[in-house]
């Protein structure tokens, strides 16, 4: 089963992509066990297809600091392995869309060559193009969830001048070629003894995006953002007080707390947990770095879920012999069968969930109401902002407009300090 690789959220996603066609099968049984047909076929599908194609990190988008005037993000993220195609209206009220994933090959250049992926961002332009929001900045991401060797190559102490060259100068050529505002750096999870050569990238490729600025005469400066990871030991490989010099954002993943292969439970939890919440990664940051105006949280549009799980009280839960996680659109929760669950509302992670005990399924997943408590947690908490992973899986819009409904800007001062952070 692909569900608990170490990419196991890209397996899982294809898995689901495949098999979230099937939902005309009103029986549930028979749903799961399409998926757990499905698996070993995304699987196969996967590993064939990930030397071709580049489907695994995050991006994000950002503006340029203002003191004056309100600068929250509402960013979308856009996946080229998405069944739908963007629509100008769901760029509304957005700062910046971003292409996830853009790949590094193996001879470490950053290339779009690939037919499908190339297919999909010239149609995201278009959607730009057609989209009547001013100051919408296109991103894309380079990297992802399978990129771990090619930045540890890149970074390495034993990269010759020219390979970190090359490497920059795709940067440039793809910009380019495809006129978008920026680039966020997708290394879901660098090492440890990875930080100062992942500082010195970052500083690098400012420094060229700069360059390149002053060569085209572009007005506006490139944005620069960062994808980081979610788990506050992980973050220690961040020099966060010096990226923060060159980099106008952080995305921080904190849409997916739940692929241990141990646990059950939520899958984005605001609160209810000093360690694995959404709460406890922001506060980590913001008290450390003293910039919540960096930082944008990441919001899942999707949902996770279960079979055979074993749910006596609260989650999260021993896995036992539960199989998942399997991603689960949102939507779907409309349809039968999944419609006829009644939906549970959880108050310690502030998420909805569904536990049916007959069939042994439990479900964990964002709608209106948690994502506008989300909203509500950035705009109170004064940070940079939030981002929606990912705006394919909300095709009709209905939780991009649960974000969108709340008004993030506030009369606080850029870098307000709103979490208790000597204790
Ligand atoms: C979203 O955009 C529309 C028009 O572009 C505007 O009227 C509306 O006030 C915006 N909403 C928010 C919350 O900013
Ligand atoms: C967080 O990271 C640490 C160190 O890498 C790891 O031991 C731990 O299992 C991680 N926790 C989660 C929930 O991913
Ligand atoms: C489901 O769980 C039970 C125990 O709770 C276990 O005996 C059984 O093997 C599991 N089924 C599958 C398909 O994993």
């Amino acid at each position: 089963m692909p569900n608990e690789t170490t990419y196991g959220p890209n397996n899982r996603r294809f898995a689901n992509r495949l098999c979230s066609q099937k939902t005309i099968y009103t029986n549930f049984i028979v749903f799961v066990l399409i998926c757990v047909v499905c698996a070993p076929v995304a699987y196969f599908l996967t590993s064939m297809l990930t030397d071709l194609l580049d489907w695994e990190s995050l991006p994000s988008k950002s503006i340029t600091d203002s003191t004056a005037i309100c600068a929250k993000r509402v960013v979308g993220y856009f996946t080229f392995w998405g069944f739908f195609d963007l629509q100008p209206w769901q760029l509304n009220n957005l700062t910046h869309v971003i292409f996830i994933f853009v790949r590094i090959e193996k001879d470490l250049v950053v290339k779009t060559d690939q037919t499908y992926a190339e297919t999909k961002i010239w149609d995201m332009k278009k959607a730009v193009s057609e989209a009547k929001q001013n100051g919408l900045k296109m991103m894309f991401a380079i990297g992802g969830y399978q990129a771990d060797s090619e930045f540890r190559q890149i970074t390495s102490l034993r990269a010759s001048k020219e390979t970190r060259t090359k490497f920059l100068n795709s940067i440039i050529a793809v910009i380019d070629h495809y006129e978008i505002d920026g680039i966020e750096i997708s290394w879901m999870w660098p090492p440890y003894i990875s930080r100062v050569p992942y500082l010195m990238l970052i500083r690098d490729i400012r420094e060229h995006l700069e360059k390149h600025r002053i060569a085209k005469k572009r007005a506006d400066d490139y944005v620069l953002s960062i994808t980081a990871p979610r788990n506050i030991s992980d973050l220690k490989s961040f020099y966060f007080n010096e990226i923060l010099k060159y980099v106008d954002f952080v995305n921080v993943l904190t849409d997916e707390y739940q692929y241990s292969n141990k646990l059950i439970g939520p899958i984005s939890p605001l609160l209810g947990n000093p360690e694995l919440s959404l709460d406890a990664t922001t506060k980590y940051l913001v008290c450390q770095t003293k910039r919540p105006s960096k930082f944008n949280l990441v919001v899942p549009l999707f949902g996770l879920f279960w079979t055979n799980a074993t749910l006596n009280e609260a989650f999260p839960a021993p896995k036992l012999n539960a199989q998942g996680p399997y991603e689960m659109a949102w939507r779907l929760w409309k349809r039968e069968p999944w419609s006829s669950y009644s939906v549970s509302w959880d108050e310690k992670s502030r998420l909805a969930f569904v536990w049916d005990s007959s069939s042994r399924m439990f479900a964990t997943f964002e709608n209106e109401r948690s994502l506008r408590e989300k909203s509500i947690y950035v705009r109170d908490k004064n940070l940079g902002g939030i981002t929606m992973n990912s705006l394919d899986k909300d095709e009709e819009g209905t939780l991009g407009n649960a974000i969108k409904t709340v008004e993030l800007c506030t009369d606080d001062e850029l870098e307000d300090i709103k979490y208790k952070c000597d204790n």
